[in-house]
């Protein structure tokens, strides 16, 4: 990655995002230092049961990932502080094909702080973190063997259709025959139980949407006032996904002088901050096969709110 890439990147989102209507920004940029550890925050909340579910179906899973995939490599895209990759690394040493582990994630604060903890804890371990943004460009690390690619945490979630099928494909082209894919997706369930997963009591999640305006603060020199801004997390059930958005609490006029630009907001308007998609077995299991990839194993936690899925390429 070029050094000012970020930077570019995020003045380039911003411009297309806060332009159009209504406005959006990508979720990427809600992980900065502090963004990142509010979000390992939302993990531990009562509320916030993704990652718990996901956690359960991989303690009974992994040993069955080692033996299927013999991966030499772990590959994981979106690593962020890679708590639940311990499952998959402890299961893979097990195995004894595991030689290596590379994380990819867009927050180099979360590689780097991962990446210290899990060269003391597995010493014969390599492990090559790249700081990258997998969106744009997928450029998987080689191995020596099977390469595992593992996309966790139902970010997956956060692409619409037409960039999940921009992904699902570049991933495809990207793998080789002889390796796999995991893949962990929510799955559509009761909408008031989606809602309290980003309503949460603490107010948790509102702390992390508002964020992203720190960050557009601190990167672009402009002056959002979080407060001046109301989190909103809502369930559309046409799109079957969870929306959040920052709602301006009043008209105001907010400077971007990095872009030296005034973005004008009237009371009530409202900035897409993240789509977070909820998936369906037969619809997902298409999608990817669309891309040529063939689902093998479908795994679910015992409230059968989460997926856990294995897929490889298809025979062509
Ligand atoms: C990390 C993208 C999966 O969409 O549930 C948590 C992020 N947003 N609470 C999600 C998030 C609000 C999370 N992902």
């Amino acid at each position: 990655m070029p050094d000012d890439y970020f930077t570019v990147q995020l003045r380039k989102d911003v411009l297309d995002g806060l332009a159009s209507a209504p406005r959006s920004l990508p979720p990427k940029w809600f992980y900065d230092a502090y963004g990142s550890e509010l979000f390992e925050e939302i993990t531990r909340l009562p509320e916030y049961y993704l990652t718990r579910a996901e956690q359960e179906i991989l303690t009974q899973r992994a040993a069955r990932i080692a033996a299927a995939t013999r991966a030499d490599t772990l590959v994981e895209l979106g690593a962020g502080s890679s708590r639940k990759t311990r499952l998959l690394l402890d299961a893979l040493t097990e195995a004894g094909t595991l030689t290596r582990y590379a994380p990819l994630d867009v927050s180099a604060s979360a590689l780097s702080e991962a990446g210290a903890a899990l060269c003391r804890d597995y010493p014969a371990l390599r492990v090559t973190a790249t700081v990258t943004d997998f969106e744009a460009e997928l450029a998987l690390p080689p191995g020596d063997g099977p390469r595992l690619i593992a996309f966790l945490g139902s970010t997956i979630g956060n692409l619409d259709p037409a960039q999940r099928h921009v992904f699902f494909t570049g991933l495809r082209k990207a793998m080789a025959k002889r390796d796999t894919f995991l893949l962990g997706a929510d799955l559509v369930k009761d909408a008031g139980v989606l809602w309290r997963a980003y309503n949460d009591s603490q107010g948790v999640t509102a702390a992390f949407n508002k964020n992203v305006l720190a960050v557009l603060n601190r990167e672009l020199d402009a002056d959002f006032d979080p407060d001046a801004f109301a989190h909103r997390a809502v369930w559309n059930a046409g799109q079957q996904r969870i929306e959040m958005w920052l709602r301006s609490r009043n008209a105001q006029a907010v400077k971007v002088r990095g872009l030296d630009l005034t973005l004008e907001f009237e009371r009530g308007e409202e900035l897409l901050t993240e789509i977070s998609t909820k998936f369906e077995r037969e619809a997902l299991t298409a999608e990817l096969a669309r891309a040529g990839l063939r689902v093998s194993d479908w795994w679910t936690d015992a409230a059968g709110g989460f997926a856990l899925l294995l897929a490889a390429p298809a025979a062509v």
